[in-house]
């Protein structure tokens, strides 16, 4: 397999990628835990693993609605909370989200394992994805687009700033309103319940269930009660 061949980023960047290690420079640097520690080069890419896999809903009316499924998706800013999407410039949904400035990124749960890979491989151009994938569409409270019924947290978000750079294009946004599914709410603390949710991940291609907690925020300095 040739170099260029290692990555190839341009159209498959959602998929996983095998390495042909005897091609690339290993630096050995010692041993650590009794075996040999060393990495290995790679062509720089975009591995910041694992990630969510969110569902992108937008449009303006019903016959626009549209879903888009997304991995570059981030929080940049608390106060005012603020997050993007890059998503290419060639998607369907691009054009949508431009023209509207709004959007709403709907959380991922095991439930909709099927409907996120199906959104993310299908374009809206050819089909009606909340129709075959039988999701309900619900009018955003404060953004023109909808929101998906079946989704347990569905983020409205109004778009602040596009940054074209390069593949994607990057939606700096600001969210305006959060919608959360009542039945993952906890009654006594009001808080929302991400671990009922069942959220996903997303890793180099593959989906995955989120593993037992190993630890909270701020666990490693808290004081212990007597
Ligand atoms: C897990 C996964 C993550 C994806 N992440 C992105 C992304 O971050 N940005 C993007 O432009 N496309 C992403 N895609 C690809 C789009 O979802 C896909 O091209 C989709 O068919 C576009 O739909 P549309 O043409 O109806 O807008 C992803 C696909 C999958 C399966």
């Amino acid at each position: 397999m040739k170099k260029n061949n290692i990555l190839n980023t341009k159209n498959n960047d959602f998929s996983s990628i095998k390495l042909p290690l005897q091609s690339l420079s290993r630096t050995c640097f010692g041993r650590v835990g009794g075996q040999d520690k060393s990495f290995v080069s790679w062509k720089p890419g975009t591995m910041i693993y694992p990630l969510p896999a969110v569902m992108i809903s937008c449009g303006e009316t019903e016959e626009e609605y549209n879903i888009l499924t997304v991995s570059w998706v981030g929080t940049i800013c608390t106060n005012p909370p603020m997050c993007y999407i890059s998503v290419r410039p060639e998607r369907h949904s691009y054009e949508i989200i431009k023209r509207t400035g709004e959007f709403v990124i709907n959380l991922t749960n095991e439930e909709l394992a099927y409907a996120i890979d199906w959104c993310g491989v299908k374009s809206g151009k050819n089909v009606n994805k909340f129709m075959e994938m039988k999701l309900t569409p619900v009018k955003g409270e404060m953004v023109n687009a909808p929101l998906i019924k079946e989704s347990p947290l569905c983020i409205e978000c109004r778009v602040k700033e596009i940054i074209p750079l390069g593949s994607h294009d990057m939606f700096i946004s600001e969210v305006i309103n959060v919608q959360a599914d009542t039945r993952y709410i906890d009654q006594k603390s009001d808080t929302f319940d991400l671990e009922k949710a069942k959220l996903i991940a997303y890793s180099h291609g593959h989906y995955h269930k989120l593993g037992e907690e190993i630890g909270r925020f701020g666990w490693t300095v808290r004081k212990k009660k007597l």
